[in-house]
Formats: C-alpha cells, structure tokens, sequence
C-alpha cells in the first residue's frame, strides 16, 4: 500500500509527506470528502491568463487529489464541478467548463479504471452538452465494477432545486399511497436527494477565501466538518489536502450530543 503512494511534490519534502500520509492512515479518515473548488478565476487573473486557463489547471488538480484521496482509503470524494447558477457565466465559459469532463476523462479514465475509482455524476443532466453528459456516462459504465474510491462529480447540481424536486417526489408518491405521512423521516427524506446512495459528507474543504456554501449540499452538510482555506484551487496539493484531514481528525464530532 505504501509505495502506491505518488506524491503530486516530487521533491524534497516527500519523504515528510509520506511520513505525513502513514501517520493519518493511522486514525479514522473522512468517509466522504465534499470540495467546493473555487478560486481558479483568480488563479488566471493574477497570472493575467484568461479566467479558462484557471480551470484547466484546476482539472489537473481534480487528477491529484482523487488519487490521494484514494490512497488514503477516503471511500466517496465529491466535486462541486459546475451549479445550477453557473450557466450565468459567458458562454466561452460554460462551454469550455462543459469540455473538461471530457477531456478529465479522455486522459485519465484508465489511470481512474487501474486505480479501482468509481466514476459517478449528480445534477441535472438534461441540461448538460451530449457530449459531456456522454464522456460522464461512458466513464461511469467502464469504472461501474469498480470498488475502489467514488468520484462524484456536482455538474449542474443546485441544492435548493434538488430539495424542491425530493418535496415534489414525496408529495407524489404520498398521493399514490407509496408513502404514508408517518413514514416520513430524514433518513427517508434522504433516500429522495441525489446522493440517496452515499452517507452525508463528513469534510467540507472549500478553497479560494470564500466562507459560504453556494448551493452546495444544504441538506446534506447539516453535521459535517468544515475547512476553508485561501489557497486557490489550482494552487490546492497534497499538503492542503492532508492538513484538512488532520484538523477533521482532531475535531469532536458530537452530531448535538455532548
Ligand atoms: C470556481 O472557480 C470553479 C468552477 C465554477 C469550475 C470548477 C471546475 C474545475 C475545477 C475543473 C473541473 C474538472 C472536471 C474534470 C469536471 P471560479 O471560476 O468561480 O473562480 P473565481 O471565484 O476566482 O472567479
């Protein structure tokens, strides 16, 4: 397990970082690991680099972070790629947005597929390019055996809408008598969000300085650790990574309990 290990700083300090890993293997790693990637605008802007070039690098470090996610055994590892409210950008934007699965995809499914990560989407996919919706769903057939880490991507995902949408599927399926009102619990309301098959996030890192969830996991969030930090996502490595699971380690999760 250990020399599956890369490390993304090939330099000098590695041998610290891999200290560093084997030590937070020792203690319980979040399960489920939820990133607001935010910042990659700024990333270009002070590079005077058009906004695009921030997420291009920002997709280099989705690579680098699902493989240390995976080999630190975090079991589901969800990316806010592109919310409901994204779609306000400049189309040159969105469009490029809506490119990078494809090319995530083209270049790293068999490093995803070798390394045993599950690929799989939330969001509304009417709305999405075919051929985005089709470089998803491709990957999500050739990695559907594996057991390994579960990549999620947030595309076109937007909490509210998705809470409206679990009301309005409660609300018919109490007409049709599937449900009745007392059965009604979070644990079932929850069965009706889209991420019925995961357990709710236990680390929420948002990158970039910003302090808000954006849409993000309203529900789903409602006990979970939270970790900010300023650094940019395209900036974002293997030591942000593991300082935010050292901190989560060293939190009392108490769920409102004492
Ligand atoms: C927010 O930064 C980032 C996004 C809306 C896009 C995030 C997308 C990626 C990191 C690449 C995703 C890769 C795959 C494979 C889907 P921002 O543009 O709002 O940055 P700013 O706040 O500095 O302007």
């Amino acid at each position: 397990m250990f020399n599956k290990i890369r490390l993304w700083k090939n330099q000098n300090n590695s041998s610290i970082l891999r200290d560093k890993i084997e030590e937070i293997k020792k203690s319980p790693v979040p399960e489920h690991v939820a990133i607001i990637m935010d910042g990659n605008g700024r990333w270009a802007k002070k590079r005077a680099l058009p906004r695009v070039a921030g997420h291009h690098e920002g997709m280099k470090v989705v690579r680098k972070t699902t493989m240390l996610a995976s080999d630190l055994g975090i079991k589901t590892l969800t990316l806010y790629a592109f919310s409901t409210e994204n779609w306000k950008r400049p189309k040159n934007e969105v469009d490029y947005i809506m490119k990078l699965p494809e090319e995530f995809l083209g270049t790293f499914l068999p490093e995803l597929v070798e390394n045993n990560v599950q690929v799989k989407m939330m969001g509304y996919k009417n709305q999405l390019p075919i051929h985005t919706l089709r470089a998803i769903e491709k990957a999500m057939e050739k990695t559907k055996n594996n057991d390994g880490l579960v990549l999620n991507f947030a595309l076109n995902y937007g909490s509210r809408a998705e809470i409206i949408d679990a009301v309005k599927q409660v609300v018919t399926d109490y007409k049709s008598g599937k449900i009745e009102e007392s059965e009604l619990n979070e644990e079932v309301f929850s069965s009706y969000l889209m991420t019925s098959e995961f357990p709710d996030p236990d680390l929420l890192i948002r990158t970039s300085g910003e302090i808000r969830l954006s849409n993000f996991m309203l529900w789903q969030l409602a006990y979970s650790e939270f970790w900010f930090t300023d650094v940019l996502w395209p900036d974002f490595n293997e030591e942000h990574l593991l300082e935010a699971i050292e901190v989560f380690q060293k939190r009392q999760r108490r769920f409102g309990g004492i």
